[in-house]
């Protein structure tokens, strides 16, 4: 293992939480279960593959923003980041931006699926032998303490948020994580998300229904989940993927649609499905720069800089959180 590879913090949510989240959320009139619970190793490992399929262009599409632009987005960060990502995932991006950041203070990948964080830290370390890697494992929708590098001086936080994840939050879900972030870099501090465009609903719709069916199978994969770690019985040939773009929504809302009349259980709860009724699992909201510059307006950040792709697909921008940024040192 890397000397550089600090020891991992733990903020994990205990397992009771997704049975309480998974409970309330099928009592609902529109079932739903949110899908923080895709990311099991299994679904982890379809996003992956998710992300290499021809209809998902955000991926490709913000990395090749990131490797046109990152020197140009490394300057406008400034010496001594220490660069928090947000539900690193496997930090396949990151190295695009650490590669290209002066004298960077600490890397800290905060991510819920412990196995990926260890893995993609791991990696990490090994290519950035000079860079203090400190992994968090955290639910990043709640407050967690930033582990303090110990060789050099933060001099200024930057949250690094790319995949456009933002767009699975709803609206106010959205504000109050902006605004969380806001206060977690502090004054002075940044944040670089990816956010992807409003755009045609065929271009929307065809990157959530691919033709090979990894889709169908991520979102399937939610109930073999339950049913491996709540004990629920979801027959899951009896359910299908469907993925539909609402324009007055902004979103994509991908959906598991009972095939069936059907009787479920979850932790001896039962729960009734009609036949052709929806279980929503996720909403992936898409931005137009307006909206996006009013909400982070709104959580105190200013956007002090966008970059697109030719086809303005989709964008990458730096938030700024007025101010000067505070001595981390310690010093008084
Ligand atoms: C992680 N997130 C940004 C993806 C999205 O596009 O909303 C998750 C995803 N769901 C289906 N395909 C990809």
């Amino acid at each position: 293992m890397s000397e550089n590879l600090g020891t991992m913090t733990d903020f994990s949510p205990d397992d009771s939480v997704m049975l309480k989240d998974v409970l309330r959320g099928l009592a609902l009139p529109q079932k739903n279960i949110p899908s923080l619970y895709f990311y099991d190793q299994r679904g982890s490992e379809l996003f992956d593959a998710i992300t290499e399929l021809p209809e998902y262009y955000p991926t490709r599409t913000e990395i090749g923003i990131l490797e046109r632009h990152g020197a140009e987005m490394a300057a406008a960060l400034g010496p001594g980041v220490r660069l928090i990502e947000l539900g690193s995932g496997s930090a396949l991006k990151t190295e695009l931006l650490l590669g290209r950041l002066e004298d960077p203070a600490a890397y800290v990948p905060v991510e819920i699926s412990r196995e990926h964080l260890l893995a993609a830290a791991a990696r990490i370390a090994a290519d950035f032998p000079d860079l203090e890697v400190m992994p968090v494992t955290a639910d990043f929708t709640e407050p967690f303490d930033l582990p303090e590098p110990a060789r050099r001086r933060v001099e200024r936080n930057v949250a690094f948020f790319p995949g456009s994840t933002i767009g699975n939050f709803p609206r106010g879900m959205a504000a109050d994580l902006l605004a969380a972030t806001c206060r977690e870099v502090g004054a002075g501090g940044a944040m670089l998300i990816g956010v992807d465009l409003v755009k045609d609903r065929a271009t929307l719709e065809r990157a959530y229904n691919d033709a090979a069916g990894v889709t169908a199978q991520f979102n399937l994969n939610l109930l073999v989940r339950l049913n491996r770690e709540l004990g629920a019985d979801f027959d899951v040939a009896a359910f299908r993927h469907q993925a539909v773009w609402d324009e007055d929504a902004a979103r994509i809302e991908m959906r598991l649609v009972s095939t069936r009349a059907q009787r479920v259980q979850v932790a001896g709860r039962p729960f009734e499905f009609a036949a052709g009724e929806v279980l929503v699992t996720e909403y992936s909201h898409k931005y137009t720069p307006a909206v996006f510059r009013s909400l982070a307006e709104g959580a105190g950040f200013r956007v002090a800089r966008t970059w697109t792709d030719p086809e303005g697909l989709f964008s990458v921008q730096l938030l700024e959180v007025p101010g000067a940024a505070q001595d981390s040192s310690g010093g008084t």
